[in-house]
């Protein structure tokens, strides 16, 4: 294999089949596409390439800037891609969650804008959410950029339905599988593969795969997520079904201890939605049936977010003072505050008040006097135990509320006697006109 480039590795990925020893379905023959095989270390890449090369020429020309709302492998992929063609890359995301993925895009000589929002995908219902209103700002002429756009962008999809999808008949002997089961972010993967697969056997069932509500998979939407925006159209799926963050690292865990994969948490997700939509129907078949699930990434890149979730798979013990563990009704009755009387409470007490969103939001514009721990890294703090003493009263404040909610219920439960929760969090203290500071 020789190539001038290594955008010429993208592709022809390799489709693996899982040993029934592992899965226990006796009359299905389950297969994984391992996208994480791409030379950028995903699924994206295609997406990526397929976006982006019409536009290298001109960008180059009118020395443009390549800009993608990403906070993760599209972002990576375009980075490297935009660096052989030297031109440079901007990343722009409502708060980048993991870590090394952030550490890995400077590295990449990327920029990185992190806007005030909550969610990683675009909101079409809320107009005001600052990446919808990025986005719209993005799509005016005479900007000087190359916006891939890959929530809209038909090209996303089409690098699946001329590439992935036909790999995977090719490599099953010319046949579509029976069921095709992937995790939905933009939905440019499994709207192309669905789209080639069909073609070639109307009959085949998709299964869309989202994280639970209010829970957090990187790289996918949540099941408050699912509404139409951009190429994701509901329709494309025989049913969408929801995985926990929990449930993802189980299938990961498998993946990389019994089948050699070295899958990120999508790539779980994806095995346990596909083992537990076809157990059921595993037992009432007579002849053999094929699927088909889709590992995106790698696991490497991962590894603090599954440390925080299941810090006994490290070797330490598992945390007690979780979010993870509280019940809905200990999150329901969590101690919350409005905004009017929280700047009363602040005048009157001086609460320690902790601004848990991520270092580019809390830097645009905070509360005065706030303190800025992410809430990774909260999280952490409260694991090993209070981080202040139980006399000091404390605010909370994450962009809408739910998060700190969650926080403050759990140090409830711990024993501390005043802590609150800023209800409808930054964004209520914004629109309600309270005074904000930016470094
Ligand atoms: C880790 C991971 N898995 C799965 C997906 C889903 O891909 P798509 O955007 O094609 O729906 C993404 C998308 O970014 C991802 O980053």
């Amino acid at each position: 294999m020789r190539y001038d480039s290594v955008i010429e590795a993208i592709g022809d990925t390799p489709l693996v089949r899982i040993s029934p020893a592992v899965h226990g379905l006796r009359n299905i023959d389950l297969y994984a596409k391992l996208e994480m095989l791409n030379p950028f270390g995903s699924l994206k890449d295609r997406a990526a390439w397929n976006m982006v090369r019409h536009g290298l020429a001109g960008a180059r020309e009118r020395g443009e800037t390549v800009v993608e709302l990403s906070s993760g492998n599209t972002a990576k992929a375009l980075a490297l891609i935009a660096g052989i063609h030297g031109l440079p890359f901007k990343s722009v995301t409502n708060r980048m969650r993991i870590p090394e993925t952030r550490e890995l895009l400077l590295l990449l000589g990327a920029e990185i804008e992190e806007l005030p929002g909550q969610s990683e995908c675009l909101d079409p219902h809320d107009t005001e959410d600052p990446l919808t209103v990025f986005h719209r700002q993005l799509n005016q002429p005479g900007g000087a950029h190359l916006h891939t756009d890959q929530y809209f962008n038909a090209r996303n999809t089409e690098a699946h339905a001329t590439g992935t999808g036909p790999e995977i008949i090719a490599d099953l002997d010319g046949r579509a599988p029976d069921w095709f089961i992937a995790c939905v972010g933009t939905a440019g993967s499994s709207t192309g593969v669905a789209r080639a697969l069909r073609a070639h056997d109307p009959n085949v069932r998709v299964v869309g795969l989202v994280g639970q509500k209010s829970d957090f998979i990187p790289g996918i939407r949540t099941a408050d997520e699912v509404q139409e925006v951009g190429i994701f159209d509901p329709a494309t799926y025989g049913t969408i079904e929801a995985v926990s963050s929990e449930e993802a690292i189980d299938g990961m865990v498998t993946l990389l201890r019994r089948c050699g994969l070295l899958a990120g948490p999508t790539g779980g997700a994806a095995y346990f939605g596909a083992v537990r939509h076809l157990r059921p129907l595993d037992a009432g078949l007579t002849g053999r049936r094929t699927a088909v699930f889709i590992v995106c990434d790698r696991a490497e890149g991962y590894l603090g977010y599954v440390r925080q979730r299941r810090p006994e798979l490290f070797g330490r013990p598992p945390g007690r003072n979780s979010v993870a563990t509280l019940t809905d009704t200990e999150i329901r009755t969590a101690p919350v505050i409005d905004v009017a009387d929280a700047q009363k409470w602040i005048e009157e007490r001086r609460p320690l008040v902790i601004d848990l969103r991520g270092p580019f939001a809390y830097a645009a514009l905070h509360i005065e006097a706030s303190v800025n721990i992410v809430d990774e890294l909260f999280e952490e703090l409260v694991r090993g135990g209070l981080p202040f003493g139980k006399g000091q009263p404390v605010l909370l404040a994450c962009p809408v509320g739910e998060q700190s909610a969650r926080y403050a219920a759990l140090l409830t439960r711990m024993g501390h006697p005043d802590v609150r929760s800023l209800a409808g969090g930054i964004i209520a203290w914004r629109d309600a006109g309270a005074p904000l500071v930016r470094d």
